[in-house]
């Protein structure tokens, strides 16, 4: 296996889900901010809102949807575990020194935009969270890692849902456009990639989550997905007049899909899945246009799309530079619904169970050779965009012994079976520019709010549950030094 000089190795963090601090200098509250921590049996997250008459009721995750007149509250005795996570805004300059310490090339970290803009473009910058990301990325630069810098990840300030109607007000563009502007120009020289959406499609695989949608909310879905993707190519463009050297791309939740059965109708039900819930966005991202079954797919959808002539001229003067993806399991399509157990997942996956491999204690399913089939899916439709993985990674439940070490052997061999088909791909031609896993600091997870499903090479000492309570002290997992001798072979040594 010969990686590439240069090969971005590292690991992902997510500043909703590490940093805590969440009402902390000058930070406004974000949708999550409001969601309660739930266990793995429960279905999706969900916040608290009051009406004017004082009854409360109950929003969804991701659904944007608050009635008129609602105000989320803030419920005492309730697990807000988001609101200290990791508590990565104290621990910052220790935490970036493991991951030096293993040798990280890269490191995949989000800005919050309500620490940049707690109250929009209009209430101008917060200078606290400018200055706050300045000093975590100027570390990262001494420490010998280049940030990739995701510019949005489900963390704008919640008027813009609340009061503004969320990602369907095309007003948001104009926000975001200035929020990125901000971004660039202050860090402009610290880092030279960025990531305007992570998961862009996470829109679509929630809806396919909530038996509730009604088509309203479909329609409105596709509009969201639109702004947010003229948005992204306005973004692309502004990177490239900041800064020559920057790179921006896009970035999807793989949804790799298999046909259950040899049945020609489940292969094209596994094709169907796959352009409705992930090459739709990359291919517009990439190509710079919408594709050819674009109108057959909004029209199987119940939804009409009006594309203006400056977004369509947008879309093609801000194509990614570079096409990131997560990959944590696959799944299956049949069309033959007594055939098949459904398969649990990641938001993205709302297959069939595949007989063929193993799953997570979360019952996501464990697939490396996918990852070697979904490299080279990729690099056959998009063979002039560098692909890049971002999120790849195993929750589990980790036991802190006595002595403060963790052993986690099953992280070892899921990491070290994917790093190993991606080496095969690599191999057969694939452009790959880097691979950061999910996630390399413990966190709390974006679908139950558990600390629980740990994910990192770095453990954290807080409650499994979310609370927070523990020392938040930082130990070395087993897999930790493993992935330092990954990092310092460029990928030769996986042990
Ligand atoms: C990805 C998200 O889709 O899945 C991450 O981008 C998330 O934010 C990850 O944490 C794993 O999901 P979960 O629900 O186990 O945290």
């Amino acid at each position: 296996m010969s990686f590439p000089d240069g090969f971005l190795w590292g690991g992902d963090i997510s500043a909703a889900q590490i940093e805590g601090a969440w009402d902390e200098d000058g930070k406004s509250p974000t949708e999550v901010d409001y969601m309660v921590s739930v266990d793995r049996n429960s279905a999706l997250r969900y916040g608290y809102y009051e009406m004017p008459d004082g009854t409360e009721g109950t929003m969804m995750l991701f659904s944007g949807q608050l009635p008129a007149g609602a105000k989320m509250i803030i419920k005492d005795g309730v697990n807000y575990s988001n609101h200290v996570a990791s508590d990565f805004y104290h621990h910052w300059r220790e935490d970036l020194a493991l991951l030096a310490e293993m040798g990280f090339k890269a490191l995949n970290l989000t800005i919050s935009w309500a620490r940049i803009f707690p109250t929009g473009v209009a209430g101008g910058v917060n200078q606290a969270g400018v200055e706050f990301y300045r000093n975590v990325l100027t570390e990262c630069n001494r420490l010998g890692m280049e940030p990739i810098i995701t510019l949005y990840k489900y963390d704008m300030p919640f008027f813009y849902i609340s009061d503004w109607g969320g990602w369907s007000n095309r007003k948001l563009i104009d926000e975001f456009v200035e929020f990125s502007r901000v971004c660039m120009t202050e860090y402009q020289g610290l880092s030279h990639h960025w990531i305007t959406f992570n998961e862009l499609n996470i829109l679509k695989l929630m809806e396919r989550s909530n038996p509730d949608v009604d088509q309203a909310a479909r329609q409105r879905l596709y509009e969201e997905a639109h702004n947010q993707m003229v948005a992204a190519a306005r973004v692309v463009q502004l990177g490239h007049e900041i800064d020559h050297d920057n790179q921006v791309g896009c970035m999807i939740a793989g949804t790799f899909c298999y046909p259950l059965t040899p049945d020609p109708a489940d292969v094209a039900a596994a094709q169907r899945y796959m352009r409705d819930t992930m090459f739709f966005y990359g291919d517009t991202q990439v190509r710079g246009a919408y594709p050819s079954y674009a109108k057959s797919l909004l029209a199987s959808n119940g939804v009409t799309l009006e594309v203006s002539d400056e977004d369509a001229a947008d879309l093609m003067a801000g194509k990614a530079d570079f096409y990131a993806f997560s990959y944590y399991s696959s799944s299956c399509a049949t069309t033959h619904a007594d055939e098949g157990e459904s398969g649990a997942g990641n938001m993205t996956q709302h297959g069939v169970k595949n007989p063929y491999v193993s799953a997570t204690d979360w019952g996501w399913q464990i697939d490396p050779e996918g990852l070697k089939t979904a490299l080279n899916m990729l690099s056959d439709r998009y063979p002039d965009t560098p692909l890049l993985i971002v999120e790849n990674g195993i929750g589990a439940i980790d036991t802190l012994e006595d002595d403060g070490t963790i052993h986690d052997p099953y992280r070892i061999e899921y990491l070290r079976d994917h790093i190993a088909k991606m080496g095969e791909a690599v191999d057969e031609g694939v452009n790959l520019i880097g691979y950061t896993m999910w996630s390399c600091i413990d966190l709390i997870s974006a679908g139950t709010g558990e600390m629980r499903k740990r994910y990192g090479f770095v453990y954290v000492d807080a409650a499994d549950d979310g609370t927070p309570q523990g020392s938040f002290k930082r130990y070395r997992k087993d897999s930790f030094h493993w992935y330092k001798c990954v990092c310092e072979s460029n990928g030769a040594d996986l042990g």
